[in-house]
């Protein structure tokens, strides 16, 4: 680890995924950078599926110390890695990589404590005894059930397009909890206390058609999608009288924030880039 004295070359961190030019992430990283006085550069990275294990492992070759992985990466980037953290190996998905000399490739997932950073710190949110209902099973998903269940929730339910996915996380997560998988369409009420949407549909500007009474002014609905004004799934907490909407841009900082904390050995504090990303969007 190298701090911001003398005129060393910076470290290489960076981003691969495809897209990546939408990425707020070397806007985020450069910030913990100098609030931390680390001396690092962190860059976007284009790959296509097809290329991404010969361009990961070239880019550690010529010397770059960590990157972070989205879309369509994460699953593939779990069997590139040496070794795999026991969250990240739970979640079969990485969304960070440490190269260390030792170790090689140490591949971690920091999406759940990123979530669970937003939702209980910045949020104030207690989710013990809490009924949460999960949109979506994928990777994403895969990603933040660990930490979720671990709270000792009252009930999870997941819902997802192909409820095939939805019944083998219950499977899957047996050991740590109850999941209840449904359709969409066969989710039923009384309305939940946290929403969370981990579909890709929002993408698509389309919200999974759900039955309605699952909302109330009691509702706490958080979309995992971040972007400028509302989403679709924002739009729809609203329509339904949600009390409150949230898109994931604290999750995306709080888990930049763990991830910086394996590569730089310190976590940086998140408020000045929530409050300067908050000027932003
Ligand atoms: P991620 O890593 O973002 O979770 P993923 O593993 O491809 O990406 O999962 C995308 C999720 O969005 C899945 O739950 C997917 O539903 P299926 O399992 O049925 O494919 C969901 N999804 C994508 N587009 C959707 C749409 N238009 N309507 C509803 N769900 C959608």
């Amino acid at each position: 680890m190298s701090t911001s004295v003398g005129t060393e070359a910076p470290d290489q961190y960076g981003l691969v995924g495809h897209p990546v030019a939408h990425s707020w992430s070397p806007f985020i990283h450069g910030m913990f950078a100098k609030e931390t006085s680390q001396n690092l550069v962190y860059r976007l990275f284009d790959v296509q599926p097809n290329n991404f294990r010969r361009e990961a492992l070239r880019m550690f070759a010529s010397g770059v110390r960590g990157l972070n992985i989205t879309l369509p990466h994460k699953q593939t980037a779990a069997e590139l890695v040496n070794e795999l953290t026991p969250r990240a190996e739970r979640a079969q998905a990485v969304n960070t990589i440490a190269y260390f000399e030792d170790t090689s490739l140490l591949g971690d997932n920091t999406d759940g404590l990123g979530l669970m950073a937003d939702l209980e710190r910045n949020l104030g949110l207690t989710l013990a005894n809490k009924r949460v209902l999960i949109m979506g099973a994928g990777g994403a998903v895969r990603g933040v059930l660990g930490p979720l269940l671990e709270r000792e929730l009252g009930e999870c339910v997941i819902a997802n397009r192909t409820p095939e996915r939805a019944r083998q996380l219950a499977t899957d997560f047996a050991d740590m909890g109850e999941i209840k998988p449904y359709a969409f369409s066969d989710v039923k009420g009384p309305p939940y206390d946290l929403v969370i949407n981990a579909t890709a549909a929002s993408l698509q500007g389309e919200v999974p058609t759900m039955p309605a009474g699952l909302v109330n002014e009691q509702t706490v609905c958080y979309d995992m999608a971040y972007g400028r004004g509302h989403t679709a799934f924002t739009l729809w907490a609203k329509s339904q009288r949600a009390g409150r909407t949230v898109k994931g841009w604290g999750m995306l900082v709080e888990q930049a924030a763990e991830s910086f904390l394996l590569w730089r050995g310190i976590r940086p504090d998140t408020k000045p880039v929530l409050a300067a990303l908050a000027q932003h969007t």
